[in-house]
């Protein structure tokens, strides 16, 4: 246990609640009384309404919005990618679609280690050789099988029209563009999409993807065809063999999404529908709230340094669990149940210490800053009263960097989230054990927190972030905004955050985001603090007010997100 400052002297004044002033923004959240769509960029979001406006439900809105992203956001956005959607339907029945990767049948345990059993550097994060078999083409279209209305081509013709007529380039798409153009340099195809001959695009340009349109085009025409087998799988495999990549023809053939049972939870009277594995984010976040739910927060103060205190204690524990027993439901038993009820958060955190901080079990270095991955949320609401909300990743800027050639997309370097080594931390920090350790056909594990709220059974909140192992933290942050905190879900988005995932043992504030005086208390209290120059997770989230009827769109300002509605 870490001793602080102020023990040692023998002063405890941990009871004084210092509070941060509480943040309030003088804009009001977009309101809709039609429906509702808050994504990342605004073509996607305008193609996610546009479906809405000419009569579709929420999942065609948000399979527009997916593989219109792939075109305007392709950082994150994509078909080469993976992630959650999760459903809650008019009719109360919710559901999330699985379209995590999957490790290809050639992968094995020790892929990504020297003769002497270290880590090779960046092996699990750069080129082909990181990707997992991509599951978003799949995903997306049995959402819209299932439980869309709308033809293919109406939902995916928007995204191909903006790749083949192209798009200005926004300050932060060049920026990204720049940021990663040296380590594009290693794929000629990269250079071709990504590039003006080799030249990175200014802010104004305008951006155009003709072979991106082609593949979204054979999408439409042919289902999960046109990306799975044919002309692009045999592309996917050429690119990926020319870097020793390992995914093959009958790994595409192969993939499935898998539709599973969201987890179930409760917040102070209000039921939470969350990601169940593989993704650990559902269980962190109940498992954090349900650990959080005994306390009075709301008389503590939003940001105070015991309500900081507490959030970090229930991190802490959250997390450590997560490390140990998280991985792919189809390889590894785990214990839900019983992680999430909350008989155990009683004893889990009855260890705590209300007057220190107390350190976690060891510190292990995290790799640098942790914000350099690519994810992006959204959220859709329809006037039947089906939301959505999805996250979807390709894991780093850009994934692995290498644009499938001819094809015109990104594939992921979604390997790195597994536990490439027990004890040493992926890209975000994130440790992991055995149930994490790559297998062939293995779903590595996820922090994708796609999370829906009801109250008396009526749905009021949808949201997620991106933020790899922040993505827990900002989801559970901003539910104790609006519930115990009070906020509209626009101040609910844009507040300050507080990160902390056990190890490494920070805890990790946002430029401005904590006062002074709540930063040195949590120093005494024996916190080792750290200013992040990148964020605490980005987040895209809606709220419902059944009873009058509105749809109110928070979309984060720490990204160019939009709301927009009707
Ligand atoms: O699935 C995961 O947890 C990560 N691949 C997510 C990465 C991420 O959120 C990066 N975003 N900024």
């Amino acid at each position: 246990m870490r001793r602080s400052l102020w023990c040692s002297i023998g002063i405890s004044l941990a009871l004084v609640a210092l509070s941060a002033s509480l943040h309030a923004s003088w804009r009001k959240p977009v309101k809709a009384r039609n429906g509702m769509v808050v994504a990342a960029e605004s073509l996607a979001a305008q193609a996610g309404v546009d479906v809405l406006k000419s009569g579709g439900n929420a999942i065609d809105a948000a399979v527009a919005v997916g593989f219109a992203l792939s075109v305007t956001f392709p950082e994150a956005g994509n078909i080469g990618g993976g992630g959650f959607m999760l459903i809650r339907l008019a009719n109360g029945r919710s559901t999330m679609i699985d379209f995590r990767e999957k490790a290809p049948a050639k992968a094995s345990r020790t892929m990504y280690l020297d003769h002497a059993g270290n880590v090779i550097p960046g092996k699990s994060e750069y080129g082909p050789i990181s990707a997992g078999v991509p599951g978003s083409v799949a995903g997306l279209l049995y959402a819209l099988e299932k439980y869309g209305t709308m033809p293919r081509a109406r939902v995916i013709e928007p995204a191909a029209a903006l790749a083949e007529k192209g798009f200005v380039v926004s300050e932060r798409f060049a920026a990204g563009l720049k940021e990663s153009h040296r380590e594009f340099s290693g794929f000629l195809s990269t250079i071709k999409t990504f590039t003006k001959n080799g030249v990175p695009y200014d802010v104004g340009d305008l951006f155009r993807q003709p072979d991106l349109a082609r593949t979204l085009r054979l999408i439409s025409e042919k289902g999960r065809d046109g990306f799975y087998a044919g002309d692009v799988a045999q592309k996917i495999v050429a690119e990926v063999r020319k870097s020793s990549g390992i995914i093959s023809l009958e790994d595409l053939a192969n993939y499935r999404p898998v539709e599973r049972k969201p987890l179930l939870g409760s917040y102070r009277g209000y039921e939470i529908i969350t990601a169940s594995p593989p993704s650990g984010g559902g269980v962190v976040l109940l498992q954090m709230l349900n650990m959080l739910e005994p306390f009075d927060l709301k008389s503590k103060g939003h940001n105070s340094s015991q309500t900081i205190h507490l959030f970090v204690a229930a991190a802490q524990r959250a997390y450590a669990d997560r490390s140990e027993f998280l991985g792919d439901p189809d390889f590894v038993a785990m214990p839900i149940e019983k992680l999430i009820s909350k008989e155990y958060a009683r004893l889990r955190i009855k260890s705590l210490d209300t007057v220190h901080g107390v350190a976690s079990a060891k510190i292990h270095p995290g790799k640098g800053e942790f914000d350099r991955g690519q994810t992006t949320h959204f959220c859709v609401a329809d006037k039947f009263g089906n939301v959505v909300a999805v996250t979807t990743t390709l894991n780093g800027l850009y994934g692995c960097k290498t644009v499938v050639g001819g094809a015109g997309f990104f594939l992921n370097n979604e390997m790195d989230d597994f536990a490439i080594k027990p004890g040493v931390p992926n890209m975000y920090g994130l440790l992991g054990a055995e149930a994490n350790a790559i297998a062939p056909n293995k779903r590595m594990l996820s922090s994708m927190t796609p999370t829906i709220l009801l109250k008396d059974g009526k749905p009021v909140l949808a949201l997620g972030a991106r933020g790899g192992s922040r993505i827990p933290t900002a989801v559970a942050t901003i539910i104790m905004n609006v519930i115990d905190f009070g906020m509209n879900i626009l101040d609910a988005v844009e507040s300050p955050r507080i990160h902390h995932q056990w190890l490494p043992d920070t805890l990790v504030y946002e430029t401005n985001g904590l006062a002074h005086d709540v930063a040195e208390h949590l120093r005494h209290m024996g916190y080792v603090l750290e200013q992040t120059t990148f964020t605490n997770g980005k987040a895209e989230a809606l709220m419902i007010d059944p009873i009058a009827g509105f749809f109110y769109g928070g979309p984060d300002p720490r990204e160019e997100g939009v709301a927009l509605g009707y």
